[in-house]
């Protein structure tokens, strides 16, 4: 149908020389993500091929695309998540890849060791850090494909890390002046919180609150494994989460789910995720995650010499869910003119503070300037080997992401346990004790 359109757009690409997209990009609405007229729903999963302990950029590698690609096709996806990038690689040829397979990236910005630290957030919130996401928008909001940025992944992750918050939201609204400032194309920026059974609604309306428009989220995601095996709109959270956000003014979908105990999995939950019970409110989802890693929830199995890819039974029951599963017709009910939230009053779960830091004196000059050479990451270009020798970031954030600390809330999958392991540490250690143990390295 848009064939005219394109043939168009291929012409004057051939008389400009510039790049083809075939995607356009993703805009946001009331409570919901649009394609021009069309609201859309992400299918998408989680892709972090070598998992935590041994990161690399999935983009940076053509090989790896065309190894992966194909079976993003077979599964009908149109999202991924990355959770690091190196930005000063070359992506172009995977981005454009996921661009003729009709598939957008929702990517993070942060890198296991360039990333707000929940346990020292002030010190890890500086010029240097800055730069580095700055660099990674300027690279990335060039493809028409990029869908959003995340500012961070899972920093509160307990009932006592919720003073974090302040700097997650600061970062947030340095994204977004960044791309206001660099007249960029208006990528939407949010976070992807932690399922916390104590403050996960505080967590949600803090992103979502105050008079400084620019602080406020684009739209928020929750990691969520509440669903296992045979469990069911009801008896999940997730009608619960429809009630809770039902007025909540932003697009909100999960960036993580597909609890895995047991196993394999049934994915049931599709058929609701893209159903009308859904829909008024949330936007789909990704599935946690492409391939089998430790943790146990691959939905491919990729070789030892990484040519080549297995699909294991989880695949083959995620597409034939995603194959049933068409979107709701219309709108979805999707909502508009909803009032933005109140900010969450302090208590001992949440203190988060509504006075944000200042933004740094010394980054200003990115947002005249731009941000200038993407640096990327010393331990990531490194192939994952590397320590970061004394830079003393020692980030906590969980960039590379795995089963979500659920707090209270004893769902299986958060007692596996499996957690945020950084390029230094292959450890694995139980969620809520992840900070402590990382100071103690
Ligand atoms: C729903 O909101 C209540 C507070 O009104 C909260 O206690 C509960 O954890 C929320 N549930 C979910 C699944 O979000």
């Amino acid at each position: 149908m848009r064939g005219g359109i394109i043939n168009l757009a291929l012409a004057v690409a051939a008389l400009t020389g510039s790049t083809v997209s075939a995607l356009d990009p993703v805009t946001v609405k009331g409570n919901a993500f649009f394609v021009g007229d069309e609201r859309f729903y992400i299918r998408g999963v989680d892709y972090q091929p070598g998992g935590q302990s041994n990161l690399a950029d999935p983009l940076a590698n053509p090989e790896n695309c065309k190894r992966d690609i194909p079976l993003f096709k077979e599964l009908g996806l149109n999202a991924v998540r990355i959770y690091t990038v190196d930005n000063s690689a070359n992506h172009d040829e995977c981005m454009k890849e996921l661009d003729d397979a009709g598939i957008y990236l929702l990517l993070d910005v942060n890198t296991p060791t360039i990333s707000i630290n929940r346990a020292d957030p002030a010190a890890t919130y500086n010029e240097k850090y800055l730069q580095h996401v700055f660099a990674t928008i300027d690279i990335f909001s060039k493809y028409d494909n990029t869908l959003a940025f995340f500012s961070a992944n899972e920093v509160v992750n307990d009932a006592k890390t919720t003073s974090s918050a302040t700097y997650v939201k600061a970062v947030t609204r340095d994204m977004r002046k960044y791309i206001k400032a660099r007249k960029l194309r208006a990528i939407p920026v949010g976070y992807s919180a932690a399922d916390v059974a104590e403050n996960r609604l505080e967590m949600a309306h803090y992103m979502n609150c105050g008079n400084d428009a620019d602080a406020r989220s684009d739209f928020f995601a929750i990691n969520d494994y509440s669903w296992c095996g045979s469990s069911s709109f009801t008896t999940s959270d997730w009608e619960a989460k429809v009630k809770n956000y039902t007025d909540y003014s932003i697009p909100i979908f999960l960036s993580e789910y597909g609890c895995n105990a047991p196993s394999p999995r049934q994915f049931g939950e599709v058929s609701t995720l893209y159903s009308d019970k859904m829909s008024p409110v949330f936007s789909g989802g990704l599935v946690y995650e492409y391939s089998q890693e430790p943790n146990n929830y691959g939905l491919v199995e990729i070789s030892k010499d990484r040519k080549s890819v297995e699909k294991l039974k989880d695949f083959d029951t995620l597409k034939k869910q995603l194959d049933d599963a068409s979107n709701p017709s219309g709108d979805g009910k999707y909502q508009t003119d909803l009032k933005i939230s109140d900010c969450p009053p302090k208590s001992k779960n949440w203190e988060a503070s509504d006075d944000l830091p200042a933004f740094p004196k010394a980054a200003e000059k990115y947002m005249q300037n731009g941000a200038g050479k993407p640096l990327g990451d010393q331990d990531l270009m490194a192939g994952g080997s590397g320590g970061s020798g004394g830079s003393g970031s020692g980030s906590t954030t969980g960039s590379g992401s795995s089963p979500t600390p659920t707090g209270s809330s004893g769902n299986s999958a958060a007692s596996a346990g499996y957690s945020f392991s950084g390029v230094m540490m292959a450890c694995v250690v139980g969620a809520s004790t992840i900070a402590g143990a990382m100071m103690a390295l």
